[in-house]
């Protein structure tokens, strides 16, 4: 796998896997590197594709009061995970080289950024759709690939693609989990011991949720007994709603296709989830 600090040093890189043949996948990450990402460059490898992976802790998508100081970093451990997944190249931009002096750029993709983390988290998504822009400016690919844990994102991301007619496949990756059902996240190192088996409460509780809809079961009182057995467990929710699964609206229309969506907070950990409604 190369490891590539320097952006022609870059170009010069996939133009060399160009040559060879095949799709070019991006992988974005910002490190701390999980199974989750392992799954997200095994898909790209499973499509044929020479897969780029990104590392870049992106200071714009996290809100003053956020984690960014403490988010995790281990460079070493992130990229001994790449190479043995199969990782081509590591894309590790310098902050210099993603926001140099003057930067004045934002990419805004209204109304799906808007709702739900986007409104607990404002200016999250712009920071996103930005960083995710000059990222595919970058590498220029084929395809990305992200994962459905993030499930806003992955819609502000095909929202955007869309719009400026990037051509560039944007795939999903379901959501890799712990053995009890837990979503994989880069945050869940910050719950101790108490907290992570509480936090098993949600992807219970969405389980429960999704079967319940699925049967019928009137939405706003299905929605009412997550919350409160998530309230039970110990969260502290920001929301919870189903959602159409496209545009993020609230109270979709039964014949499109649907998905609960959840935050809430675990200590000081605040956790994200989701469900389909099979
Ligand atoms: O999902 C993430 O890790 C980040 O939001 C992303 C897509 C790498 C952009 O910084």
């Amino acid at each position: 796998m190369d490891t590539v600090r320097d952006l022609n040093a870059l170009r010069e890189t996939i133009a060399g896997l160009r040559q060879e043949g095949g799709r070019i996948a991006l992988v974005p990450t910002m490190g701390a590197l999980h199974a989750g990402h392992v799954a997200l460059v095994e898909a790209a490898r499973d499509r044929g594709a020479k897969v780029v992976a990104s590392i870049f802790v992106n200071p714009k998508q996290f809100g003053p009061n956020e984690d960014l100081a403490r988010y995790p970093r281990r460079e070493m451990a992130d990229l001994k995970m790449l190479a043995d997944a199969g990782c081509d190249v590591a894309w590790l931009p310098p902050i210099e080289v993603m926001y140099p002096d003057g930067f004045a750029t934002n990419i805004a993709v209204n109304g799906v950024s808007d709702l739900w983390d986007g409104a607990a988290r404002p200016g999250h998504f712009d920071g996103v759709a930005t960083v995710v822009t000059k990222l595919f400016h970058q590498v220029d690919p084929d395809l990305a690939l992200f994962g459905e844990k993030d499930f806003q994102q992955l819609a502000v991301i095909r929202r955007m693609v869309a719009d400026l007619d990037m051509d560039i496949e944007i795939v999903g990756v379901p959501t890799q989990r712990d053995d009890d059902g837990l979503a994989l996240s880069s945050r869940n190192i910050y719950l101790d011991e108490d907290e992570r088996a509480k936090a098993v409460a949600l992807p219970r509780a969405l389980g429960v949720a999704a079967r319940a809809i699925a049967k019928g079961e009137t939405a706003a009182d299905v929605i009412a007994d997550a919350s409160a057995s998530l309230t039970a467990a110990g969260f502290e929710i920001d929301y919870v709603a189903l959602v159409d699964a496209e545009t993020l609206t609230a109270d979709p229309a039964a014949d499109r296709p649907r998905r609960i969506l959840a935050a809430a907070r675990m200590g000081a950990t605040r956790l994200i989830d989701n469900i389909a409604i099979e």
